[in-house]
C-alpha cells in the first residue's frame, strides 16, 4: 500500500533509516524509530509552483494536497492560512528588522493541532475507520474532537485530568468520549497506545502518527506564501513531543527541494526549563532522556518526547538552536506578546517569544534578522494562567459617584 496521495512513495525511518511499506495499521519502524512520508518531489515539482499557488482559490492548508498523503480534502470547517501578524513593537525590542507572528490560535479548535488532525482524520477515513483515538494534553484532542464532529466520526481520547477546562469544555462539546487519566501526559500516552494494539483503533498520537507531521509541515508552506517567497531567518517553535518542530523543518525542506524556494530558515527550539528533554538532548550527545516536564505551560508539559530523536535532527540540519525559559518568562510572555502585538497565546504558545528574549540575552539573535514566531495556542485555552499575571478588575458600586471618585477632577 502505498502512502496515498498523489506523490507519496514509502515510509522512512528517522532512527534506521530504512524504508516501508505503509499498512493500515504501521505507525512506527520495527526498530521503534519514527516514520517521515516520502514524496516523489521530482514528480511533484509541477504539481505545486508559485504559479499554480498564486491561482488557487482554496485558502485552507488542502491547497497543498499535491503534497499531503491523502488523495481527498477533509470537508468541516476552514483550517490553516491563518494571518501572519506583523509585531513591529516586539521586534524593535528584540532589535530585529522584522518579527512576525504566526497566529495558529485562529483556527477551528483554536490551535496549531488542527493541521495535524486534519490529515490524520483524512487518512483514518481513507483506510475506511471508523473511530479515532489519541491521547493529548488537550490541543491535539479538541482539535481532533471538532473535526471528527465536522464529519461524523467517532473521538475517543485519553488527556490527563489536570488538563485546563477550556480544553476539557470543547472535547465534551463536540461529542467526544473523554478519559480523563488520573496521571500525566506521559501516562495516558501509553494508555492510549495500549488501547490501539488491544482494539485496533485509528491512533492519532503525535509523534507516532507519521501523518500529523504532514499537517504540521503546512505552515511552513504559508509561511513562504504569505511572506512573498522570502525565506525568513529563524523560525521559532515551542517544543512538547517535538513534532510540530519536525514538521516545520519537513516543510521547509520539501519546499526547497521542490525548487519554490532555495534555502531554509534556522529553526529556534523552545522549551521549559522542567521539561525539556529535547535541549537538554541537543546540548548533549543527542540522546533523548526522560525528564520530570513540569511547567505551567500544559501544552509542553512532557517527560519523554515522542519525536524527540527527528526533533534533535531537525534542529541541527537547520543550524538552529534551543533555549529554555522560565514558567515566570513564560506567563510573562503572555501579557508582552497581548501587549505587543494583539494576539492572545496560551502559555506554550507564549514560550516562544519568551524564547525569543531568552536568546536574545544570549546574543544568538542578528539585527538583520527576519523572524517568524508560532502563535499556537489560542490564550482562550487557558484563562487562569493569564489571570495569574494579567491581575484582576476594579470591581466597583454602579454609582455615578464613583465615577467622580476615580475620574472627576
Ligand atoms: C499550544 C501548543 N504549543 C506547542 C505544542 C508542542 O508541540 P509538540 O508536542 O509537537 O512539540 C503543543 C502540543 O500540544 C501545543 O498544543
Ligand atoms: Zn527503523
Amino acid at each position: 500500500m502505498r502512502p496515498a496521495g498523489q506523490f507519496g512513495t514509502a515510509l522512512r525511518c528517522v532512527r534506521c533509516g530504512s524504508t516501508c511499506e505503509p499498512s493500515a495499521s504501521l505507525y512506527v519502524c520495527t526498530c521503534g524509530g519514527n516514520l517521515l512520508v516520502e514524496y516523489d518531489l521530482a514528480a511533484a515539482r509541477g504539481a505545486l509552483t508559485r504559479k499554480s499557488l498564486a491561482a488557487s482559490s482554496d485558502h485552507t492548508l488542502w491547497r497543498y494536497l499535491p503534497l499531503l498523503p491523502v488523495s481527498h480534502r477533509l470537508e468541516g470547517p476552514p483550517v490553516g492560512w491563518t494571518p501572519m501578524v506583523e509585531a513591529a513593537p516586539l521586534a524593535r525590542e528584540l532589535g530585529v528588522q522584522s518579527l512576525w507572528i504566526k497566529d495558529d490560535g485562529r483556527n477551528p479548535s483554536a490551535s496549531f493541532k488542527d493541521r495535524a488532525s486534519s490529515v490524520a482524520l483524512q487518512r483514518a477515513r481513507e483506510l475506511g475507520h471508523p473511530l479515532v483515538t489519541g491521547a493529548s494534553t488537550g490541543n491535539a484532542a479538541s482539535a481532533t474532537a471538532v473535526l471528527c464532529a465536522a464529519i461524523g466520526m467517532k473521538a475517543r481520547i485519553f488527556v490527563p485530568k489536570t488538563a485546563p477546562r477550556a480544553k476539557i469544555a470543547q472535547l465534551l462539546t463536540f461529542g467526544a468520549e473523554v478519559l480523563a487519566v488520573d496521571g500525566t501526559y506521559d501516562q495516558a500516552f501509553d494508555l492510549c497506545l495500549e488501547a490501539t494494539r488491544r482494539f485496533g483503533w485509528y491512533n492519532r498520537n503525535t509523534g507516532y502518527n507519521p501523518y500529523t507531521r504532514e499537517g504540521k509541515k503546512t505552515v511552513s508552506f504559508e509561511i513562504l506564501e504569505q511572506l512573498g517567497w522570502t525565506v525568513p531567518d529563524l523560525v521559532v517553535v515551542p517544543v512538547g513531543d517535538g513534532n510540530i518542530l519536525t514538521g516545520v523543518w519537513k516543510g521547509f525542506v520539501e519546499a526547497k527541494q521542490l525548487g519554490l524556494v532555495d534555502r531554509t530558515p534556522r529553526l529556534l527550539a523552545v522549551q521549559a526549563e522542567g521539561s525539556a528533554a529535547i535541549v537538554q538532548a541537543l546540548r548533549g550527545d543527542g540522546t533523548i532522556r526522560p525528564v520530570s516536564g513540569d511547567t505551567v505551560a500544559d501544552s509542553i508539559s512532557v517527560s519523554l518526547p515522542r519525536d524527540g530523536e527527528a526533533a534533535v535532527q531537525a534542529v541541527r540540519a537547520s543550524d538552529g538552536f534551543a533555549v529554555t525559559v522560565s514558567d515566570q518568562a513564560i506567563l510573562q510572555a503572555i501579557l508582552q506578546v497581548a501587549r505587543g502585538a494583539g494576539v492572545f497565546a496560551e502559555p506554550a504558545a507564549a514560550a516562544s517569544w519568551a524564547g525569543l528574549k531568552a536568546a536574545k540575552a544570549q546574543e544568538l539573535i542578528r539585527p538583520e534578522w527576519k523572524i517568524v514566531s508560532l502563535n499556537t495556542g489560542n490564550g482562550l485555552k487557558d484563562v487562569a494562567s493569564a489571570m495569574k499575571v494579567a491581575g484582576e478588575p476594579k470591581v466597583i458600586l454602579p454609582d455615578p459617584e464613583v465615577l467622580e471618585k476615580l475620574f472627576g477632577a
